[in-house]
């Protein structure tokens, strides 16, 4: 036996012969947790909270033990059952910080770690608080602020540059700027969507007379947000179409670049640009690239590229006439909250996955200019539930492989049958589901002013 084993049992005997002595028993677990033991760690901390299961420290311990081994969701369990109200517990409070950090909802976490420490000073975690970039103890007055604290104390650019490292090119290339040739006609289903487009985005554009007349105010933009692969691109695409107008494809990737690169002006030259093609949707995908890891950046450096775009959609210095502004993501929940006010994306609409009457419309569009024979799109939408409008894509794409396969080899080509295409739904998973897993926490758990009402309802939680 080696030297840590025997340690161990020696460890283990004491905390059997001390049942009540809770504190031991916890520094326990904290010893297998740092000897990354998280099976026995898991285990005895169950054991103990079957024993005293009103202990508020052993619950955190415990949400502890599944945040080290990354199971979030039964640690955002526990500790949401202990931060609520006046009585909310510190060390929960921390845990649920970090749980907020690391699901890249930072304003949460600092929130939730600034009031943790505020009640007790003891749960301060120097190192979180870094990460966080506030100061680890900012109440007492004397703690030495660095230079990269700004006036919030939160770290200013300099942290970013770092992290960008010496890849300081600014993007060079305007982006590119299509026509395209798709319509409303071409997106099935989203109609809810394709209604609020309508009354926001092109109704101002093709009466632009009619709201002048009335003093109607023209501005801001739609965010979409929901499942990968439900529609988002391809209609902020088809609405460019639906009024020929020009369509230029942002990613928050190139805007980040810009910023890295410490030239705003290229955000300001990209809205310039969209404002010599009206008209001409704008469009800012994939912002969730923002994702956890670049979270902090948003909080910190960030915020000046956050504000030098929110000067352009507001159209502080130019007229943003003609310029059609949508966004869409995957995370709405790591989107900087200042984004959302009146005359910004202050429409955020819920992408869901198509139901069963949209899945029909979108296969009857995917099958157009298709060799096919009497398909049964009902049926095949009727079998085909959480498939999103990409997951019927790959089912199409897929029968057609196999039907050209076997063209060659038979020599004959016959064409596309509902069978054809139902052997191909059993091989396609559906990947709707893997989201919502996602923003269900966020939903429950950050659902501020019911921005995520639809996800519950979705969810037929409320
Ligand atoms: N509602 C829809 N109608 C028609 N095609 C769709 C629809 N939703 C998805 N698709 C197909 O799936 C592809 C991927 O969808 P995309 O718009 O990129 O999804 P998202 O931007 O929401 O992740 C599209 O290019 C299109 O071919
Ligand atoms: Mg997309």
């Amino acid at each position: 036996m080696s030297d840590l084993e025997a340690s161990l049992n020696a460890f283990r005997e004491a905390v059997r012969l001390a049942p009540d002595n809770i504190a031991l028993a916890e520094h326990f677990v904290r010893v297998l947790l740092s000897l990354l033991r998280y099976d026995e760690a898991e285990q005895f901390c169950k054991s103990l909270l079957a024993k005293h299961p009103s202990s508020k420290s052993l619950k955190v311990l415990m949400a502890s033990t599944y945040f080290r081994q990354d199971k979030n969701s039964h640690a955002l369990a526990i500790v949401e059952t202990l931060i609520r109200g006046a009585d909310a517990y510190p060390p929960a409070l921390v845990l649920h910080a970090k749980l907020m950090f690391r699901a890249g909802n930072v304003q949460a976490a600092v929130a939730d770690y600034k009031l943790a420490v505020e009640m007790s000073d003891e749960v301060a975690d120097e190192e979180f608080a870094s990460l966080l970039g506030i100061r680890a103890t900012w109440n007492d007055g004397l703690s030495e602020r660095t230079d990269m604290q700004d006036d919030e104390g939160e770290v200013s650019d300099g942290r970013l540059r770092q992290q960008a490292g010496d890849d300081d090119s600014e993007i060079a290339d305007e982006p590119e700027i299509e026509r395209p040739k798709i319509s409303f006609s071409d997106v099935g289903g989203m109609s809810k969507v394709k209604e609020e487009i309508q009354v926001k985005i092109i109704y101002p554009l093709t009466h632009a007379q009619m709201y002048a007349a009335y003093g109607k105010k023209v501005g801001g933009g739609i965010l979409m947000y929901g499942p990968p692969g439900c529609g988002k691109t391809h209609l902020a695409r088809a609405t460019a179409g639906e009024v020929q107008a020009k369509f230029m494809s942002i990613g928050i990737n190139d805007v980040l670049d810009m910023w890295v690169g410490n030239s705003e002006r290229n955000l300001h030259s990209l809205f310039e640009q969209a404002r010599r093609n009206r008209p001409c949707v704008l469009f800012f995908d994939e912002v969730d690239a923002l994702g956890a890891s670049r979270s902090d950046m948003r909080q910190s450096a960030g915020r000046h590229l956050v504000n030098q775009f929110l000067a352009e959609m507001d159209g502080v210095d130019s007229n943003n006439e003609g310029v059609l502004i949508l966004g869409a993501t995957n995370a709405p929940w790591h989107i900087d909250s200042a984004f959302r006010r009146p005359g910004r994306f202050d429409q955020v609409l819920f992408v869901p996955p198509p139901d069963a009457p949209a899945r029909t419309e979108i296969l009857k569009i995917l099958l157009v200019g298709k060799p096919t024979l009497d398909i049964d799109h009902e049926s095949i939408a009727a079998k085909s539930a959480e498939f999103s409008g990409a997951d019927l894509k790959a089912v199409v794409d897929r029968a057609i492989e196999a039907k050209l396969q076997e063209a060659i080899r038979s020599g004959r080509p016959t064409p596309l049958t509902t069978k054809d295409l139902l052997a191909s739904l059993r091989l396609v998973k559906p990947s709707t589901r893997e989201w919502f897993a996602t923003a269900r926490n966020h939903a429950l758990y950050a659902n501020q002013g019911g921005t995520y009402d639809d996800i519950l309802q979705y969810l037929k939680i409320k």
